[in-house]
C-alpha cells in the first residue's frame, strides 16, 4: 500500500508541485479497497438536509480518496473504480458519488470519464502580491448589510444549482443567514458593492486561521480561502466583481496571506472565464456522477 501512495504522490509532485495531501490515505482497514496498482478508501457522508452543507451538496455522497501508481495509471484507476461500484449497496436516486483529483494529474482520469463520471467543480489557485491603493466603490460590510449579503448569498446558492451539486433547500435561506450572521461578519473577512445607492454585490473570504480545511489542498501557504462572490444580474459586465477581487487580493496579501483559493463550477459560464483572468488555475478536479 505504501508503494502504491509513493508512487503516487511522486507522479503528482511531478506533475503539479503545488498539490498537496497526497502522499497518505487515512488507516481505515475495512473502508480499504484495493486493485492491481491502486488503493483507496470509500466513504459515505449522510449530510443533514437542515444543516449548511446541504445547501452545496447532495444529501448522500458516495467518496472515493483513490491512490494509483505504475505504467498504466488510467487501468489502475479504472479496476479501483469498478472495484468500488461493485461493492455499493442500498445505492439510488439521491446517491452521488464523487472522486477529488489533481487537476495536472491528467493521466489517469479517462478511468472516470468512461465510467460516467463529469467534472463538476474545481478548486482553483493564485499567488497574492501585495497591494496597497483602496479600490474605489467597494467598502467592508458591516451588520447592517446582513439582509443584503443573505439575498446575494442565496443568489449564488441559486445560479450555482443549476449545475447540479449545489442545491436550494427550504432550509437554504435560515442556514444562510445564521453563518452570515454568526461566523462571516465577526470572524471573516467581508466587502460589499454598491450600485444606485444599494447593495448589488459581496465578497467573503476566509482568513488563513480560518481556511485549514482547504489549505492542506495545497502545498504553499498561508492561504486564505474565497468563498463567495457574487453580482446583482443588473449591474454584471461594468467591473463589480473586478473591484470586490482586487479589494479582497490586496487586502488578505496585506494581512501576511500569500495564496487565495477558491472552488467554482466548471459548467458555470461567467465564473469559469472570469477567475481564469484573474490569475486562477485548477489545483483539484471534483469529478461526480448522479446515481439513478
Ligand atoms: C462572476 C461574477 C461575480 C462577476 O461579476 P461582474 O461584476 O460581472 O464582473 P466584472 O464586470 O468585473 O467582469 C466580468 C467579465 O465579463 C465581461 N462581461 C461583459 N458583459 C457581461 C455581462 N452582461 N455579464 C457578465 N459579464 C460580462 C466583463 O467585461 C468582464 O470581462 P473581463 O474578465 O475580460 O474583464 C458575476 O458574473 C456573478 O455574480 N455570477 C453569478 C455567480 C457566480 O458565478 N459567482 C462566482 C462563484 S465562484
Amino acid at each position: 500500500m505504501m508503494d502504491v501512495i509513493r508512487s503516487h504522490s511522486a507522479r503528482v509532485r511531478a506533475a503539479d508541485p503545488l498539490a498537496g495531501d497526497q502522499d497518505e490515505l487515512p488507516d481505515w482497514p475495512e473502508r480499504t479497497i484495493r486493485a492491481h496498482g491502486g488503493v483507496g478508501v470509500v466513504t459515505v457522508d449522510q449530510i443533514d438536509p437542515g444543516s449548511v452543507r446541504a445547501s452545496w451538496s447532495p444529501l448522500i455522497v458516495h467518496r472515493l480518496q483513490a491512490r494509483v501508481s505504475g505504467p498504466d495509471p488510467e487501468a489502475a484507476l479504472g479496476a479501483l473504480v469498478d472495484r468500488w461500484l461493485a461493492g455499493l449497496r442500498g445505492t439510488g436516486p439521491g446517491h452521488s458519488l464523487t472522486v477529488s483529483w489533481p487537476s495536472r494529474d491528467t493521466a489517469p482520469v479517462r478511468a472516470l470519464a468512461t465510467r460516467g463520471f463529469g467534472p463538476i467543480s474545481v478548486t482553483a489557485v493564485r499567488p497574492l502580491r501585495q497591494r496597497s491603493a483602496p479600490v474605489p466603490g467597494v467598502r467592508p460590510a458591516t451588520a447592517g448589510d446582513l439582509d443584503a449579503l443573505v439575498k446575494l448569498y442565496e443568489g449564488l446558492v441559486a445560479y450555482d444549482a443549476q449545475f447540479g451539486w449545489v442545491a436550494v433547500r427550504p432550509s437554504t435561506p435560515a442556514r444562510l443567514r445564521e453563518l452570515v450572521a454568526g461566523e462571516v461578519l465577526p470572524l471573516e473577512w467581508c466587502w460589499v458593492a454598491e450600485a444606485g445607492g444599494r447593495v448589488a454585490g459581496c465578497l467573503i473570504m476566509q482568513p488563513p486561521e480560518r481556511s485549514g480545511w482547504i489549505a492542506r489542498s495545497l502545498n504553499a501557504g498561508p492561504a486564505a480561502y474565497l468563498s463567495v462572490m457574487y453580482v446583482d444580474p443588473s449591474v454584471r459586465g461594468r467591473g463589480m466583481g473586478t473591484a470586490l477581487t482586487e479589494t479582497a487580493h490586496g487586502h488578505a496579501a496585506a494581512s501576511g496571506a500569500a495564496w487565495s483559493v477558491l472552488h467554482h463550477a466548471l459548467p458555470n459560464p461567467l465564473s469559469t472565464p472570469f477567475w481564469a483572468r484573474r490569475g486562477y488555475r485548477p489545483l483539484l478536479t471534483q469529478w461526480v456522477r448522479h446515481l439513478q
